[in-house]
């Protein structure tokens, strides 16, 4: 896992808005989408630059190429060619103007022209791109910056004007987008990969570097998480991610971490993740990452902490086989993504860690591997989790409820949360009625909701209120233990009778549970989301704790 931000394109401001003032190999202006009862996108900051120095007639360009300004299209135009016009450009450069249409909810998404050529002769650039800002809001800015973010890789820079004019939520939307598609996860062996990201891109006539800070934490949050999460599973056990998170609190100010190996879960009760884990060769633990900002009184560090404790716990079931209640072929194939939980409140607390979030974070990661094999747990055993409380085991696929039920249960015993929220890839049930750009929210605290879906709003990461069902409790209801962990035929709503399940083991406390099956992985790229592991979750977490008050 990525110990730095190492690999990320880097962003710089500029005070100038001369297109021209530094040697970039791409330069990239933006048009609107054409106002209303109008036809034309509506050009924005250098446009007219563009048109001028190059002698190009973009409206014509835009028409000729059913460029509509919608937020993320790209046109990409080949310089050394533009004089003339674009019918000149095709017949004097092997390279011809393309188009990308930005994908849809509904479309699958199509690759947006590559840059070509790698530096500009005489630092002057080798290709122009004109790029669609829609309806210029944050959300268009996060495509927009995705947009430029793919067909910039393979060059060293980029220079924009395309922020030039625009708030600090959609300078941070529009490079959070950029960094965001600048991923790809890492390859093993020498196949041949994406082209690497752009290098350097300058914003030019943007003074906001508050945003852009704020958008590299974000965004680094995210790779960390995808990263985690791509790692095979023949790579990834238990040990694996506890080691990763050691290297990677190991040394930061403020964070401390401790890893309770399957010993100490013995003699602490952990029955959930013994159970879960027996039947693997790589043995369950749990890893406990905390921060803690300290005041300073005087120039003195204190350790007194200020502010809410707040208690992320998410899954990390380094790979679902489903165990004895084996899962069918094709529903294993993406199961080494069943950690993405843990990756994300460790890459949260990290991220509090980096931004200074002045409450004191702790996150938790149960970790264990759900084999199929002798010692594997069996359908109508028993376990005892954390705190005493026994579950009847109906199907072992249901394993993520039992390490969360621990974990929360630990929270609650131990840690004194003011809130406890966990992330978990915990049903498909969630995904088949959300679908894969949701998480499902169950909470009873109607500010806890509020904050989450505020904090959904803002980073584009979306969730939706469930309902704890009242009447569907009685389903969870065992005749040989305190509880079933999953219900029988009667009442299906699988995705709700998990959130019950879960609400057993908080006691009190202030809590929340996303359910994050659709949202932690994605068949392909779209935006800002990338194919394969999304790392769905902490900039939602990120932003939400920023936000926190008291
Ligand atoms: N890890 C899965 C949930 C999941 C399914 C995540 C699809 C991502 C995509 C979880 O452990 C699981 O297997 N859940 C079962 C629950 C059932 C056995 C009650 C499910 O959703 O089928
Ligand atoms: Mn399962």
């Amino acid at each position: 896992m990525r110990a730095d931000d190492a690999g990320l394109p880097r962003l710089s401001t500029r005070d100038s808005r001369d297109l021209f003032a530094v040697p970039a190999d791409v330069l990239a202006v933006g048009l609107a989408a054409p106002a209303r009862g109008e036809r034309d996108p509506q050009p924005r900051a250098g446009v007219a630059d563009v048109t001028a120095h190059y002698g190009v007639d973009l409206p014509a360009v835009c028409s000729q190429e059913s460029f509509t300004g919608a937020a993320g299209q790209v046109l990409g135009l080949p310089v050394a060619a533009l004089h003339g016009g674009v019918q000149a450009a095709r017949a004097a450069d092997a390279t011809p103007a393309t188009v990308s249409t930005p994908p849809t909810d509904t479309t699958p998404a199509t690759d947006a022209p590559a840059a070509t050529g790698s530096t500009g002769t005489g630092g002057r650039p080798s290709r122009l791109l004109l790029v669609g800002l829609g309806d210029e809001s944050a959300v268009a800015f996060r495509r927009v910056g995705a947009a430029l973010g793919r067909a910039s890789r393979g060059v060293t820079s980029l220079a924009t004007p395309v922020v030039a004019d625009v708030g600090p939520s959609c300078v941070r939307a529009f490079a959070e987008g950029l960094l965001l598609a600048s991923y790809s996860p890492p390859r093993h062996g020498v196949t041949e990969g994406p082209k690497p990201p752009v290098q350097q891109v300058e914003l030019l006539g943007c003074e906001d570097d508050d945003a852009l800070r704020n958008a590299r934490t974000a965004a680094l949050a995210t790779w960390r998480v995808r990263d985690l999460a791509s790692t095979p599973s023949s790579t990834k056990g238990p040990a694996w991610v506890a080691d990763q998170a050691m290297r990677l609190a190991t040394g930061v100010p403020g964070v401390s971490i401790e890893v309770l190996d399957v010993e100490a879960l013995r003699d602490q009760g952990f029955g959930g993740l013994l159970g879960v884990g027996a039947g693997s060769a790589t043995p369950p633990c749990l890893v406990r990452v905390q921060w803690r900002p300290t005041s300073r009184v005087r120039g003195a560090a204190s350790s007194h902490s200020t502010g809410s404790h707040v208690v992320l716990v998410g899954t990390g079931i380094t790979f679902d086989t489903g165990g004895l209640s084996i899962k069918p072929r094709e529903a294993m194939v993406p199961m080494k993504t069943d950690m993405a939980g843990a990756g994300v409140v460790l890459a949260t607390v990290l991220a509090a860690a980096d931004r200074q979030l002045p409450h004191p974070v702790t996150a938790l990661l149960p970790l264990a591997e759900n084999a199929f094999g002798a010692s594997s747990y069996r359908p109508g055993d028993v376990l005892t989790v954390y705190g005493g409380t026994t579950v009847e085991i109906v199907n072992t696929d249901a394993e993520g409820r039992l390490v969360l039920a621990d974990a929360l249960a630990y929270a609650d015993a131990r840690l004194d949360p003011d809130v406890l929220v966990d992330v978990a890839t915990l049903t498909g049930a969630a995904s088949l009625g959300l679908g894969r750009r949701h998480a499902a929210l169950y909470t009873a605290d109607g500010d806890l909701a509020a904050g989450l879906e505020a904090a959904a709003e803002r980073t584009g990461e979306r969730v939706w209120r469930m309902p704890l069902v009242e009447d569907y409790r009685p389903a969870l209801d065992s005749d040989v233990a305190d509880l079933c962990h999953v219900t029988d035929r009667a009442v299906s709503a699988g995705s709700i009778t998990a959130a019950l399940f879960l609400r057993e083991f908080v006691g009190d406390r202030r809590w929340a549970h996303l359910d994050i099956a659709g949202p932690a992985r994605a068949d392909s790229d779209e935006h800002e989301v990338t194919k394969g592991a999304t790392g769905y979750g902490a900039r939602l977490l990120l932003d939400w704790l920023t936000q926190l008050s008291g």
